[in-house]
């Protein structure tokens, strides 16, 4: 059984949809525009409810199934926010605001989940409820966060929530998933050197912070080399480094900027505390002062077991057994569907989208030829889970 026949018929539409988000991009929480689409049209499917400004800007849509007895509440979640970036395509629906790009394919997303809560609020061919999620600032800021804060698993009596993301390393038509950790804890940090200026030509008295960092940099390696264990994973990257001012000053201070990524709480604390020991021992072998600041962004995705064999099993009748891969290798980005996951259980898919550059490139671009495959899975997955 492949893609729904009706939701086949809707895809047009749900493309026209796309386009408009596509060329209208919003970012982080200001997604005010975004969200006021998507609440439209929510209700102009006569969906049984509509609440919005959850979370600040997110939006919830809810589905009353038309069968009787008892069922479940499922929620899905897609992603309304574009990035900070110019978009550089010749597409005829290219972002008409500077600095900003839909480049991940979160206007892929809405659309389709706008696209499910259409057929659904039309066939209602389920016992239960359907819950709709639109979050604002998935890059970065946290919205599904907010969201959870908020309230909404609670509020909407959610009893498992999923999700998915387009993947360009995918043909059209495929899905890829795991149980257990699909995506990294995704953690920053900021490491602040102080030490004492001095002319270039007399390094001797100074504590020179541009020749500490260069040794941090290189220690803060050994973490990955020689304390996490090498069957496990970790990412420690220093992205920005910032000191000095001209060839002969030895400058007072330096920085280093960077991000932490791992697949468990074990390693991810782990890393937190040795970067905190290294910086504490170069800090007193060369008499300097380090300062670190450790932020945990999101935590790991880990979906669970059972909601991703049914995950498994949907995408295999929505695009055929061949055409799901189970066993996908976990992925060190970050994802803040993770905290609807640790609120509740649930699964998050790939969906394939085609030979495309990577997310995030300027000339990224989300494949409609991906729609009916995102909106059969959507919908099918409400009309099983939501059975008791
Ligand atoms: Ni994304």
């Amino acid at each position: 059984m492949p893609v729904i026949n009706r939701v086949a018929e809707l895809a047009d539409e749900i493309t026209a949809w796309r386009r408009h988000l596509h060329e209208n991009p919003e970012i982080l929480y200001e997604v005010h525009e975004t969200a006021a689409f998507v609440a439209d049209k929510l209700r102009s499917f006569g969906v049984d409810e509509v609440v919005t400004g959850l979370g600040r800007t997110g939006v919830v849509g809810v589905i009353r199934g038309g069968k009787a007895g008892p069922g479940k509440t499922i929620a899905l979640r897609a992603d309304m926010d574009a990035l900070p970036m110019d978009e550089l395509t010749d597409l005829p629906y290219k972002s008409k605001r500077p600095g900003a790009m839909h480049a991940c394919g979160h206007d892929g997303h809405t659309a389709m989940l706008l696209g499910a809560a259409k057929y659904l609020a039309e066939t209602r061919n389920f016992s239960g409820t359907a819950v709709m999620i639109f979050q604002p600032a998935e890059e970065g800021g946290n919205g599904a966060e907010a969201m959870v804060k908020d309230g909404l698993m609670e509020r909407f009596g959610v009893d498992e929530v999923y999700g998915l993301h387009n993947d360009p390393t995918l043909a059209i038509g495929q899905f890829g998933i795991r149980p257990g950790a699909l995506m990294a804890a995704m953690d920053k940090f900021t490491i602040e050197i102080s030490g004492k200026g001095s002319h270039g030509a007399a390094p001797h008295l100074s504590i020179d912070p541009v020749f500490i960092a260069s040794q941090l940099i290189g220690a803060l390696q050994s973490i990955a080399s020689r304390n996490v264990d090498p069957l496990d994973s970790v990412v420690v990257s220093t992205c920005v480094v910032q000191a000095g001012s001209a060839f002969n000053i030895i400058p007072q201070t330096a920085k280093l900027v960077g991000t932490v990524r791992t697949l468990n709480e074990t390693t991810r604390d782990l890393a937190e505390r040795r970067m905190t020991e290294i910086c504490a021992g170069l800090a007193a072998s060369f008499g300097a002062t380090i300062d670190v600041d450790y932020w945990r962004g999101t935590p790991v995705l880990v979906n669970d077991e059972a909601k991703t064999a049914l995950a498994v099993s949907i995408a295999s009748e929505v695009a055929g057994p061949d055409a799901v891969n189970a066993g996908v290798k976990p992925i060190m980005g970050g994802e803040d569907f993770a905290f609807m996951l640790n609120a509740r259980p649930g699964a998050f898919i790939f969906l394939g989208n085609g030979d495309t550059p990577y997310c995030h490139h300027p000339a990224y671009d989300f494949s409609d030829e991906a729609i009916p495959f995102g909106v059969s899975y959507f919908a099918r997955l409400i009309e099983t889970a939501t059975r008791a």
